[in-house]
């Protein structure tokens, strides 16, 4: 499973590429609003700690024709970049035509197998289902992975890989795995999240204590 950082926090992401963890970075308007910064430098920047793995730029507009003038700007920022847009007519057109050039593109905002189904046909490098945000309004969030990995196993002409997203918690990212999604993104706190076991920091307390008893050292 490929891990995308779900932030513009650039010592963030520079902590993550450092652990080995970092294979993409999702970004949208409102963690660029979050930054506080200037939205096209900021994603150079990520682009560059991103060493060549997809990172996602969202369009800003809902209307077809000012989407795709913004499309072909994120698009020119870097080969790395993939163009987020939304599951509307607006994005999957754009889509369409985006993944037909040859431009890596997300499709966001999929609450629905059917909408899945739909950026799958456009041609998306990317659907992006929101997990959370479904389990937020009580409705199961994995059970629409579970359904979008089912759908798109059964059409092998459909390149689109399941990135997860609205990952909140461990549990979402292993779930997610185990259906066999390809991708999924988190805030890099969730994701050091899965480090945590209290029996490795119980046996390493111990192996250190029993270390030290012998009086030795490697170095
Ligand atoms: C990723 O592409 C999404 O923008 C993100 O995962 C949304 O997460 P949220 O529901 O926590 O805002």
């Amino acid at each position: 499973m490929k891990f995308f950082a779900d932030t513009s926090d650039l010592d963030e992401l520079k902590d993550l590429a450092d652990l080995g963890l970092l294979d993409g970075v999702t970004t949208n308007p409102s963690i660029i609003a979050k930054s506080g910064k200037e939205f096209i430098p900021l994603i150079k920047e990520i682009c560059d700690i991103a060493g060549g793995t997809p990172v996602s730029a969202e369009v800003a507009a809902t209307d077809y024709e000012t989407m795709r003038k913004e499309a072909d700007v994120l698009r020119a920022i870097a080969d790395n970049i993939a163009v987020k847009v939304p599951l509307t007519e607006a994005g999957i057109r754009t889509c369409k035509e985006l993944s037909d050039e040859g431009t890596m593109v997300n499709v966001t905002l999929c609450f629905s197998p059917g909408q899945a189904l739909l950026a799958a046909k456009a041609g998306a490098a990317f659907i992006s289902p929101f997990v959370g945000r479904l389990d937020d309004i009580s409705f199961q969030g994995l059970e629409l992975i579970a359904d979008i990995v089912t759908i798109y196993d059964n059409y092998p002409q459909y390149d689109t890989e399941v990135l997860v997203a609205s990952v909140r918690n461990p549990m979402h990212i292993i779930e997610s795995a185990k259906m066999g999604a390809q991708v999924m993104t988190a805030p890099p706190k969730v994701i050091k999240q899965l480090f945590n076991h209290p029996l490795t920091d119980k046996g390493l307390a111990a192996f250190v204590e029993d270390w030290a008893k012998t009086g030795q050292s490697i170095l």
